[in-house]
């Protein structure tokens, strides 16, 4: 009989748009692992606050109306036939809408606000206690999990993730520009790593991984590598 395997904690930090989510999903499912965006809980964020009039689309944003307005809003992720997952505000699918520009022009502005990150990364924890899990996002192995078993930190060009990033919105039906892709994932990178609050790091104890030139199977190869390298020496403990 197989005996139960020790289950870690998994975090996936770095820069947007650098296939962080890809890595952290297509790991979860070979592993059986539950997977966390913890990119999308910002986006829900956001969606919200421009739906509800607390972010206009130029960037202001009425930080205290929104944070009185957090309680009321329940965001969850809900698996879909295809194995993959929609994000849900109250119930609602909005896994659409939070991959528009319209969301990503505004979503670092509302993360970099503190009582907004407090509250996801209470939500995030509580998505942890049992490990099993693969979270990606900004601050996941520095502030989310910093005693995760297993951290990477991925890096890419801006021009590569700018790239990548333009390619799946074409690909999705939305009418962007390369140069509007590539100037929003330059703003993100500046204003994620300069926020006060726990600011884009690579945690001491990651490992870095830089996949500009990796096709996804031999990124997928590189992490599940690192994966049974820390869970075997786990269980031979
Ligand atoms: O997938 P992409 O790289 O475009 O970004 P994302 O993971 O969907 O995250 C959207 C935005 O949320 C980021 O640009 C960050 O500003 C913010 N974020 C954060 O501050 N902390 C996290 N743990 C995850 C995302």
């Amino acid at each position: 009989m197989e005996t139960e395997r020790i289950k870690i904690t998994v975090a996936i930090d770095g820069f947007s748009s650098s296939g962080k989510s890809t890595m952290a999903r297509r790991l979860a499912s070979a592993v059986g692992y539950r997977y966390i965006d913890s990119g999308a809980m910002y986006r829900a964020v956001a969606l919200f606050g421009l739906d509800n009039g607390f972010v206009s689309s130029d960037g202001d944003v009425n930080a205290d109306a929104l944070v009185d307005a957090l309680p009321r809003i329940s965001i969850d992720f809900v698996p879909q036939p295809d194995g993959s997952q929609h994000t849900t505000i109250n119930g609602v699918d909005v896994e659409s809408q939070i991959r528009q520009l319209r969301v990503s022009n505004v979503v670092s502005l509302v993360a970099a606000i503190p009582a907004v990150r407090h509250r996801l990364v209470a939500m995030q924890q509580a998505f942890g206690v049992e490990k099993g899990i693969v979270m990606d996002g900004r601050d996941i192995g520095t502030t989310v999990f910093p005693d995760a078993e297993l951290k990477i930190y991925v890096d890419a060009s801006a021009e590569t993730r700018a790239q990548r990033r333009f390619k799946e919105l074409v690909e999705k039906g939305s009418a962007v520009t390369y140069e509007e892709v590539l100037a929003n994932v330059v703003h993100r990178d500046h204003i994620d790593q300069t926020r006060e609050e726990s600011p884009l790091r690579k945690a001491s104890d990651a490992i870095s991984l830089d996949n500009s030139s990796m096709t996804l199977d031999e990124q997928d190869r590189w992490l599940i590598d690192q994966f049974e390298r820390v869970v075997q020496s786990l269980e031979k403990a």
